[in-house]
């Protein structure tokens, strides 16, 4: 296996998060509702681990290092793992498991329909990321995992209709993730590298 150390400091980086806050609200630090905080908590993970993942490729282009393609599937289920982690905390805190409210819930949080479809596609490219789906379903699997960019959409519209009033952040995460989304138009990709090289070589010569 290539880049090991860096493959284990990712995976403790990603796993940290979680534990620590689980920490937090065990010690009573997180405030009157911690069931909710922890919630937001691991929403908000879920969205920076998928802008994370997407960086990847473009940061792959950009400094030709192979390590950043290396931890890219596991960086990918890691937010599947927060994701179901988020939608566990909303069945234990919120829902306190009472699913007769789910209607009730749906009509008065409708953003979490959008939430749920956000899920389902994470799920699909969670189940299919290992190299026995890549190979069965050959072009059709990069098709399908292009559906990221509809999750990344689903994800960012799921926020900012819970953050209405403070578009301060979300602003934050809409803005990188259509940076991300512009790097990976073809003609784009490819000229950046070719820019940088530029860039890198007037330096050298002044
Ligand atoms: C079935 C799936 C989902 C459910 C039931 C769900 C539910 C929730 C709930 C109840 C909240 C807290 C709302 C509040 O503060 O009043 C929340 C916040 C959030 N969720 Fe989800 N969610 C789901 C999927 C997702 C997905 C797929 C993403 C990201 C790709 C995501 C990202 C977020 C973010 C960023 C927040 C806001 C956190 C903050 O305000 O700091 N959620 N979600």
């Amino acid at each position: 296996m290539r880049f090991p150390v860096w493959r284990v400091g990712v995976f403790i980086a990603a796993a940290v998060w979680p534990l620590f806050w689980l920490y937090e609200a065990l010690m009573n630090s997180l405030g009157p509702d911690p069931g909710k905080v922890l919630v937001d908590r691991l929403g908000l993970g879920t969205l920076i681990l998928l802008l994370i993942t997407l960086s990847m490729t473009p940061l792959q282009k950009l400094t030709g290092w192979a390590g950043w393609i290396a931890v890219r599937r596991q960086l990918g289920l890691w937010c599947f793992t927060y994701v179901v982690l988020h939608l566990s905390g909303y069945a234990a805190f919120i829902l306190g498991f009472d699913w007769s409210q789910l209607g009730v819930e749906l009509s008065k949080r409708p953003y979490i329909i959008v939430g749920a479809l956000g899920f389902l596609g994470l799920l699909a490219l969670a189940v299919t990321s290992n190299r026995y789906s890549q190979r069965r379903l050959g072009v059709r699997w990069k098709k399908l995992h292009r559906l990221v960019y509809l999750i990344l959409g689903l994800g960012l519209l799921h926020m900012l209709w819970i953050v209405r009033a403070d578009l301060k952040e979300w602003s934050i995460y809409a803005f990188i993730g259509a940076v991300l989304l512009i790097l990976r138009v073809p003609p784009v990709m490819r000229r950046i590298p070719r820019l940088l090289g530029r860039k890198v070589a007037s330096a050298t010569k002044a």
